[in-house]
């Protein structure tokens, strides 16, 4: 039986408190698609049920499909079924819910939708008491970005406030920010012309995992674990997110996106600043959003001479995944037939300061692999002194089963939690180690529900709370870090040798095979350093 505790520290002041929004109005462009059905309106649907909405707000889809109020509630009705993996689905609850849904089709790209969208939200404000405090969630395909913003902007929608000021109305946008670091940069430029940062929510949906902000409290709210956190007891982290699923229907998106843009610029860097960054003075937006950034100004810049170094690519051939048969990357549908694009990317990042000189982060991401897994592992360095296994030289009858150092590893996903790997004497009358793990696990410790990622960031971009979402110098910090890799990849093809003497030859795609663990260079890359792989 796990009992609850209340911790006394500074830092988590306010962790506890009853979060509640004012009234809303949130308009979602691209209401039609897949997020919204599938994460959006599930989300807002579980916040509603368990109380975390107020008395009064007003959802008002947005996209070109022709649909009335009612066949809008119907539809988002069998999502939140069919797609509300743990959610009680209620009727009662669900038609009082529906009430505040609205659906009013147009083109996004057309100023004079906007005008009508105005007199709608006045009309549906007055009617739900959101009196003018509007949001706007971005979910359509990113080229929309941009004239959303404008349009918003010219119809008097988006009034930019200043920092003191109540951050009405607010934008929250989708990933991908932006495909590189210029077209990042021209986005936040335009935002910003028409709003102030503070009113600007950038997901990043893997921000809002619990796993994913329970690393700063098990980092900051333990003091067994943070004096051992640098490089005089860690000898280097890995970070894996390896996915079963192939593009499915994504074909055209990640034919222009790819693992490097899709996955590691935003989510595993965000994972690499939560597990290096300093402890922030206090827990507001502000002060844990320095201090991510500072650690990721922090990562080495890559040499452009020499990527072959440092970064792995890889793109999936056929082969077997979880028994089934699965067919090369480009085979899929909207996939080039001598496509170039990675599904498989892994990078070894230095970090030069004080904590992590030295330390090499590995970080690896790829798709159609063996298992479906994201997880951190800190591998801490082994005892200074190598006593047991010395001991089978003494005449001692004493044997070293598995002298392997200590690998902290927090789970992401599909399992959730800690483990703990240590070595332990095996009762006997030799002195035999074996590697045992102690493991927490969410499901088992706080048995019901966990909020979805979703749920957490929509809850907080009503409060107002942008902790949990991407600020603009971290995008672009990422953008500008990954900017060698990018252009490195997209002049030079994956069987041509760059030339310098470390570099790991990568090609030609497709060059490794569905069901595996990503290409062989991935284990030349980690090997360079006397690592592996763990194995998962
Ligand atoms: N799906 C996911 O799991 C996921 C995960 C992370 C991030 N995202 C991001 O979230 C965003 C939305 O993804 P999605 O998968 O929902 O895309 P989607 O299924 O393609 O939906 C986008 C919707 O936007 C609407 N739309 C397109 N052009 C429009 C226009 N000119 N005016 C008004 N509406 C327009 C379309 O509906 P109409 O045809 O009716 O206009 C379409 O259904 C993307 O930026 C994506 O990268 C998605």
């Amino acid at each position: 039986m796990v009992e609850s505790i209340t911790i006394e520290n500074p830092l988590l002041e306010g962790l506890q408190e009853e979060k509640k929004p004012e009234s809303f109005s949130m308009v979602i462009f691209g209401a039609h698609g897949d997020l919204t059905k599938r994460k959006l309106i599930p989300a807002l649907y579980a916040l509603y049920l368990r109380n975390h909405l107020p008395e009064n707000f007003a959802v008002v889809g947005s996209s070109r499909t022709e649909m009335t109020d009612e066949q809008f509630r119907a539809t988002m009705k069998d999502s939140v079924i069919r797609y509300g993996e743990d959610i009680d689905f209620k009727e009662e609850c669900w038609e009082r819910f529906a009430k505040s849904l609205y659906y009013r089709p147009g083109n996004a790209k057309e100023a004079s939708y906007y005008s009508s969208l105005d007199e709608d939200l006045k009309e549906i404000g007055k009617r739900h008491g959101s009196d003018s405090r509007n949001i706007f969630y971005l979910s359509t395909p990113p080229s929309l970005y941009l004239p959303i913003i404008e349009n918003l902007n010219s119809s008097g929608l988006a009034v930019k406030r200043r920092s003191d000021e109540p951050a009405w109305p607010r934008v929250v946008v989708e990933k991908p920010f932006g495909h590189d670091l210029k077209s990042a940069l021209a986005l936040d430029e335009k935002i910003h012309a028409v709003l102030n940062e503070h009113q600007v929510y950038r997901i990043d949906h893997y921000l809002g995992k619990e796993t994913v902000q329970n690393i700063m409290c098990f980092r900051f709210a333990n003091s067994i674990f943070e004096p051992l956190w640098n490089n005089n007891y860690i000898d280097h982290v890995q970070i894996t997110n390896a996915e079963t699923l192939g593009v499915e229907e994504r074909g055209a998106y990640y034919e222009e996106a790819g693992a490097l843009k899709d996955m590691i610029q935003n989510h595993l860097m965000q994972l690499v600043a939560l597990v290096a960054m300093e402890p922030p003075n206090s827990l507001s937006a502000e002060a844990t959003r320095d201090e991510r950034t500072k650690v990721l100004k922090a990562v080495r810049r890559f040499d452009p001479d020499r990527v072959d170094s440092y970064a792995v690519r890889g793109q999936y051939g056929a082969g077997y995944v979880l028994g089934n048969e699965a067919i090369r990357y480009r085979d899929e549908d909207k996939v080039a037939s001598d496509s170039n694009t990675e599904t498989f990317a892994a990078l070894k990042l230095e970090i030069d300061n004080w904590r992590w000189a030295g330390v090499p982060f590995y970080i690896r991401s790829g798709k159609r692999l063996e298992k479906r897994i994201t997880e951190i592992a800190v591998h801490f360095k082994a005892p200074p002194h190598k006593l047991f296994s010395n001991m089978a030289n003494t005449g001692l009858r004493s044997i070293m089963a598995d002298s392997s150092p200590n690998v902290l590893v927090m789970k992401i996903q599909p399992d959730q939690g800690i483990s703990l790997k240590f070595a332990t004497k095996q009762p006997g009358p030799t002195t035999q180690l074996r590697a045992l793990t102690m493991d927490f696990k969410y499901g088992t410790a706080f048995g019901d529900h966990t909020p979805s990622a979703y749920e957490r960031l929509i809850l907080d971009s009503l409060i107002g709370d942008p902790s949990l979402f991407a600020r603009s110098d971290f995008v672009e910090t990422s953008w500008s870090l990954l900017t060698p890799v990018i252009e490195h990849w997209a002049a030079v093809s994956p069987e041509t040798k760059s030339g310098s003497d470390e570099s790991i030859v990568q090609g030609p795609f497709p060059n490794y095979e569905a069901g595996s663990w990503g290409p062989e260079a991935s284990n030349t890359l980690i090997g360079s350093t006397g690592h592996s792989w763990r194995v998962l």
